[in-house]
């Protein structure tokens, strides 16, 4: 990693960069996948811009040879897992994931083996190995779905976000025994700044992500994943909006509805804004320089890859059936 950034002394500047970029992504096939949290110029630049569940389908089915993935590690993995054959780079191999590191595969198992009889549906905000120990993926926006494709009476574990797991047992009259994890992007946000930018804001709508904790989604208008999230503010009437979320997305808000104002609740006192720092570790001079040295790429085993694409394959089947993606 730090080679790659050694080279970034070879790094074309501002606007030139950006050209360098779409000239080697036809260059080499390649196609740019981004998530919501990415910084703005690389949601710019990138072909495709979406939540976890958008991204995953259009990794399972891009015709392009390398994909080059604007994200976190997990994300990137998954797409390894649905495209085996392409090259997947990341341009930081160190954007992780608070939520997926809560969740090591070796006590995840022991956890899964003192529950005999339960079923496992996990986040797609986990490790490779965690995909393999699960029964289905969800993301935010089809946890709910998942979760009913399942008997009323089957007896299931959620992992790892425990605030996303007590929104769907509350969403669906479950009792899913949770796995103790978070995401400390979304976890940090506190009911108390809430109530005080209500307060400040009476005319703003709080919209949330459901990884935030049950007191902050308990006073939310709207509760989504991110895509959801985007889509409401854009049909919605209302002009001013309160964001319980990473603030990447608020570019796509702002893009969309230019004369809406969106405040972002801060993850502290010290600053305005809720940045994930594993998702902000890209940049665009890092995915200029691995899209050129096709590196960091993303390898996996071949049985580790067989055996997490199982439920990350029925999690979009699910989708699709529910017509939750085409
Ligand atoms: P979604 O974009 O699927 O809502 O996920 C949010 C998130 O935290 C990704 O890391
Ligand atoms: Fe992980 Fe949270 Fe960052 Fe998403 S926002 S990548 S869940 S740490």
């Amino acid at each position: 990693m730090v080679a790659d950034v050694e080279k970034g002394k070879t790094v074309p500047a501002g606007g030139d960069l950006a050209a360098k970029i779409n000239h080697l992504k036809k260059e080499k096939n390649a196609i740019i996948l981004a998530h919501y949290y990415q910084v703005p110029e690389i949601q710019d630049i990138a072909d495709f811009v979406g939540d976890s569940l958008q991204l995953s389908q259009k990794a399972a089915e891009t015709g392009a040879g390398v994909i080059v993935f604007a994200g976190v590690h997990f994300m990137a993995e998954t797409a390894k897992i649905l495209s085996p054959d392409k090259k997947v780079l990341l341009p930081d191999l160190e954007a992780g994931c608070s939520l997926a590191d809560s969740c090591p595969p070796v006590d995840f198992k022991r956890f899964i083996d003192a529950h005999p009889g339960y079923r496992v549906v996990s986040y797609i905000n986990c490790s490779a190995a965690v995909k393999t120990l699960s029964d289905v993926i969800c993301t935010s926006s089809n946890a709910k779905t998942i979760v009913e494709s399942f008997p009323r009476d089957e007896k299931l574990i959620f992992a790892p976000d425990k605030n996303l797991g007590s929104y769907i047992n509350g969403q669906t009259g479950r009792n899913m025994v949770l796995w103790d994890g978070s995401c400390h992007v979304h976890n940090q946000l506190s009911d108390e700044r809430v109530i005080q930018l209500k307060a400040e804001n009476p005319d703003a709508k709080l919209i949330a992500h459901p990884e935030c904790r049950g007191p902050v989604l308990a006073l939310a208008d709207f509760i989504g994943s991110t895509a959801a999230l985007l889509e409401y503010t854009k049909k919605d009437t209302h002009q001013r909006y309160i964001v319980a979320t990473e603030g990447g997305i608020v570019h796509q808000m702002q893009k969309a509805s230019p004369g809406k104002e969106f405040i972002v609740v801060p993850s502290d006192e010290t600053c305005s804004c809720n940045d994930c720092p594993f998702m902000k570790m890209n940049t665009l001079e890092k995915l200029y320089l691995c899209l050129k040295n096709e590196t960091p790429e993303i390898l996996l085993d071949r049985d580790v890859i067989e055996r997490a694409r199982l439920p990350i394959v029925r999690m979009l089947e699910i989708s699709k059936a529910a017509n939750l993606i085409r």
